[in-house]
């Protein structure tokens, strides 16, 4: 809900850690109709009001994260937008040696890129959460902030968001989450885990274990953290 819903299109994989799936192209990773429209925001995405709320949830997510996971060294974060959060997570963990975004979104990952402070841990890749191009345990925490609402396919991201984690490792995922938004699954978001027990029953399918809901922002906005 926090970003537009049009029909989308995405461009190849283009660096980052070596691909091990190529979801691009591939009609088994169904595309999200969203990432058009976040493609054509992206210059202008952390402007204004609605860049200032994006900030403060990913600032809230990087304190809970680093909470769960202070000594992390590899971290991706799927759905990764701008950058921003990579960009707060690089200052505060100096020991870490991998910073890792990725986002469908070409133009998302461009800005990622322009914005980074010349520090060579901070890596952006394109790419699909269905269909993560790392290798199976490249990370000990994995973030994901206001992203997860629109992937296309739930259940394949999460299961891809614990292959990627190392065994241990932490997951700490932001989005809307609750009972008031049960409304919305009935006219057009049917399949969208948007409750804490709709995801609940998808994490615990997809391997996460110690599966517990954090209140970061409003009613509506919760974090959710669990390990591998
Ligand atoms: C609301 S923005 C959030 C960006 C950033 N995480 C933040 O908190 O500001 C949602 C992002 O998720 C990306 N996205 C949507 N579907 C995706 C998918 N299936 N895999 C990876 N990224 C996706 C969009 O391109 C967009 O950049």
């Amino acid at each position: 809900m926090v970003g537009p819903r049009h029909a989308g299109s995405v461009g190849a994989p283009d660096g980052g850690l070596p691909p091990v799936h190529s979801g691009w192209n591939n009609p088994a990773v169904p595309r999200d109709r969203d990432v058009d429209a976040f493609d054509r925001r992206a210059a202008r995405y952390e402007n204004g009001r609605i860049g200032r709320l994006h900030r403060d949830i990913a600032d809230r997510t990087v304190d809970l994260a680093l909470s769960c996971a202070p000594g992390a060294r590899r971290v991706l974060d799927v759905g990764c937008g701008t950058g921003y959060l990579l960009r707060q997570i690089a200052q505060r963990l100096p020991d870490a040696v991998e910073l890792a975004g990725v986002d469908a979104a070409p133009s998302m990952v461009e800005m990622a890129r322009t914005r980074a402070p010349g520090d060579g841990r901070l890596r952006f890749s394109t790419g699909f959460a269905e269909k993560l191009p790392y290798s199976s345990g490249s990370f000990d925490l994995l973030v994901s902030t206001t992203s997860f609402d629109h992937w296309a396919d739930q259940r394949a991201g999460l299961e891809e968001c614990a292959r990627v984690l190392a065994p241990g490792g932490h997951l700490v995922l932001t989005d809307l989450f609750s009972l008031w938004l049960v409304p919305t699954l009935v006219a057009g978001h049917r399949g969208r885990a948007r409750t804490t027990a709709r995801a609940g029953r998808l994490l615990t399918a997809a391997g996460f274990r110690s599966v517990r809901w954090h209140r970061i922002y409003t009613l509506i906005l919760r974090a959710v953290s669990a390990t591998t």
